[in-house]
């Protein structure tokens, strides 16, 4: 059984970026998906503090940062994240930085909180941590988008994984109702839709789902009113 542990996932990870030719990654892309644009424009507004969790290369952090957001991306690995500098023009400023996304504390809260194709990598083990994560890490009223593979992809198993073709690890076919479940009751689902992603061999369908968060993870779900975020220490 392969070792999950996040100090081996770290390994493999960065294993990936350091021997496969980086722009023949299927996921890597030069702009971000047209749908996920789409989204941000039509969920998010524009300003404050922008996540993009298991950033890659930082195509989609560039974006958030070009369209004013003060962003952070995080990602596994170091190869990805110096990578991801590199790309990053001059006077785009971009918090990157090599961190593990299940446990992530930061010293801010996030208005928008983007995970592209991040989620599906979330092995089952840590999945309700990695959600409380997002939930804690998010302020009240924040955007938050989800894009994993879906369920309805001709490649999904009846066990609803398989093994992943790059990383040492699981990759896992979640349904919106597997993840809107998951962020019950402190986050709802205000957008959901199926989007093409990848590209030959490794063309997929994926579960694109917008949430806003309306309540403070640890609050009674009783419906007492939000207060105002916390910073974190
Ligand atoms: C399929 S790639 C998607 C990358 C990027 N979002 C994009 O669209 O190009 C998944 C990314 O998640 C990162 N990753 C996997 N597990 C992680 C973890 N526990 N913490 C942070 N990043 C992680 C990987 O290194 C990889 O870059």
């Amino acid at each position: 059984m392969a070792d999950t542990s996040s100090s081996n996932l770290f390994k493999n990870w960065d294993y990936v970026y350091q021997n496969w030719d980086v722009f023949e990654l299927p996921w890597v892309e030069k702009d971000i998906h047209p749908v996920l644009a789409q989204k941000i424009r039509e969920f998010a507004s524009a300003e404050g503090y922008a996540l993009d969790i298991g950033c890659g290369l930082g195509q989609v952090s560039r974006h958030l940062a070009s369209a004013g957001y003060k962003v952070y991306g995080i990602d596994a690995s170091d190869r990805a994240i110096n990578l991801a500098k590199g790309m990053t023009p001059e006077g785009l400023e971009i918090a990157y930085m090599v961190a593990d996304s299940v446990r992530f504390v930061p010293e801010v809260k996030f208005d928008l909180v983007v995970d592209f194709l991040h989620l599906h990598d979330i092995q089952a083990k840590d999945l309700s941590v990695y959600i409380d994560t997002l939930l804690k890490i998010s302020a009240v009223g924040a955007t938050m988008i989800t894009t994993s593979l879906s369920e309805k992809d001709p490649t999904a198993t009846s066990t609803g994984e398989r093994d992943s073709h790059f990383a040492d690890c699981k990759v896992y076919y979640r349904s919106s109702k597997q993840i809107t479940d998951l962020f019950f009751p402190y986050a709802k689902l205000i957008s959901t839709e199926i989007i093409n992603v990848g590209r030959g061999a490794e063309s997929y369908l994926a579960n694109l789902l917008v949430f806003r968060k309306t309540k403070i993870l640890g609050q009674p779900p009783s419906g007492c009113l939000d207060t105002a975020p916390v910073v974190l220490p």
